[in-house]
């Protein structure tokens, strides 16, 4: 343990306290997992190591700022010297990665990204939490490495099959997760997490967009025919699935985790306009994705059997919840949809009429 280690952290680690890393803190679910954490360990100590990238955002983790027991380090999983220094500084018991390019129509316009930060980013925290021996290394991976699938459920053991840079990104380094298990025995966990939704998700991903859109007035634009199928959970109800795979999960082992809760992209956003009370006419049917998983859906009975997890939060009370934040959080949503989104935007929508 290096001699400076505690200067950053105003209250001293206790023998029992755990110091966790946690990559991509200032993202959706990342934000969201450290206020949980928060609430639920208050001696725990958290860093939260982040390149805030366009979905990075300080704001999301503003109650955090004058917590003596957290610490932001900005920097890059896919840079070595920028991870050996967290390490050297922090020696963290657990790391819990969730750091990623995480939007798959971005992975479309430039994967080169997806590759250095979902792959190498991966490879090189694993090198360090070896070196360092980490108690724990926590792989936050998605339901998308299986690819689509028209019926059943894929369970653990199901073929990886991902169809997108994004999922085939993330598919390589959940592979890379598992051999570092199979060939120094790390300590490691995955988890394969279906769409989460909930506040502070960046309005690129489906349920933000159509919200922001529809708040704003402006077309939702839906994908193809809108037959697509989605299974969405809450992100508290994820944060408490990493938080027991965190203590309870099996070294080794991967855990997914459902929603069970599937709905057509086109039944979900006309949803979505009911409680904003915006017209069906904003709808606006475009040009489909390439390569367009039709449909995810999860066997989570592993993670419910080893450790009584279940979704708890009934989706119309939490799509609810999550449509009033954004109306009262428009502040926050204005930040955002402005410079970089703005591009972003023209980029991915422009010139997308649907094809008759
Ligand atoms: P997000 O895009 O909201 O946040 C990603 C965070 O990672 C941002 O704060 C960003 O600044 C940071 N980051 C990106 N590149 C980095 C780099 N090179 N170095 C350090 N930090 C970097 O993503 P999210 O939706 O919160 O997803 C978090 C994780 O969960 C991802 O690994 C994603 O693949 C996985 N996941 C997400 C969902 C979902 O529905 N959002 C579902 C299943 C799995
Ligand atoms: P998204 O939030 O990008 O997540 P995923 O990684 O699961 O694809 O998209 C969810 C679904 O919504 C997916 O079927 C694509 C569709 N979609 C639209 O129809 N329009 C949009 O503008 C976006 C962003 C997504």
């Amino acid at each position: 343990m290096q001699e400076n280690t505690f200067n950053f952290f105003k209250n001293e680690k206790k023998i029992d306290d755990k110091m966790i890393l946690i990559t991509g803190g200032a993202g959706f679910i990342g934000s969201n997992f450290i206020r949980f954490m928060r609430n639920k360990y208050p001696n725990y100590k958290i860093i939260n190591f982040d390149k805030l990238t366009y979905a990075g955002n300080l704001n999301n983790v503003s109650l955090m700022e004058d917590n003596p027991d957290y610490v932001f380090m900005k920097g890059d999983v896919a840079n070595q010297k920028d991870v050996k220094n967290v390490f050297e500084e922090f020696n963290p018991d657990y790391v819990i990665h969730f750091a990623a390019e995480s939007h798959v129509d971005r992975s479309i316009l430039n994967p080169d990204v997806f590759l250095q930060t979902n792959i190498i980013g991966t490879q090189y925290l694993l090198n360090f939490s070896r070196l360092n021996n980490v108690k724990k290394f926590i792989f936050i991976s998605t339901d998308e490495v299986y690819g689509s699938i028209d019926k059943d459920h894929c369970t653990e053991e199901s073929p990886i099959c991902p169809n997108n840079y994004y999922s085939v990104s993330k598919a390589a380094a959940d592979n890379l997760v598992k051999v570092s298990y199979q060939t120094h025995g790390q300590r490691i966990n995955i988890v394969r997490c279906c769409n989460n939704y909930g506040q502070f998700q960046f309005p690129e991903k489906f349920i933000p967009l159509m919200i922001s859109n529809a708040i704003n007035n402006k077309d939702l634009p839906i994908y193809g025919d809108g037959n697509y199928f989605r299974d969405w959970l809450h992100v508290d109800d994820n944060c408490r699935a990493i938080d027991l795979v965190l203590h309870k999960g099996r070294i080794g082992e991967i855990y997914n985790v459902g929603g069970n809760n599937e709905w057509r992209n086109i039944d979900l956003a006309e949803y979505l306009l009911e409680l904003i009370g915006k017209p069906k006419s904003l709808l606006s049917y475009i040009m489909d994705r390439p390569s367009h998983d039709y449909r995810y859906a999860v066997n989570f009975n592993k993670i419910r059997s080893e450790l009584c997890w279940h979704p708890l939060i009934d989706f119309k009370i939490g799509i609810k919840q999550t449509v009033d934040w954004y109306l009262s959080h428009q502040d926050w949503l204005n930040e955002i949809i402005s410079g970089e989104y703005l591009k972003y935007y023209d980029l991915n929508y422009k010139n997308r009429d649907a094809q008759e």
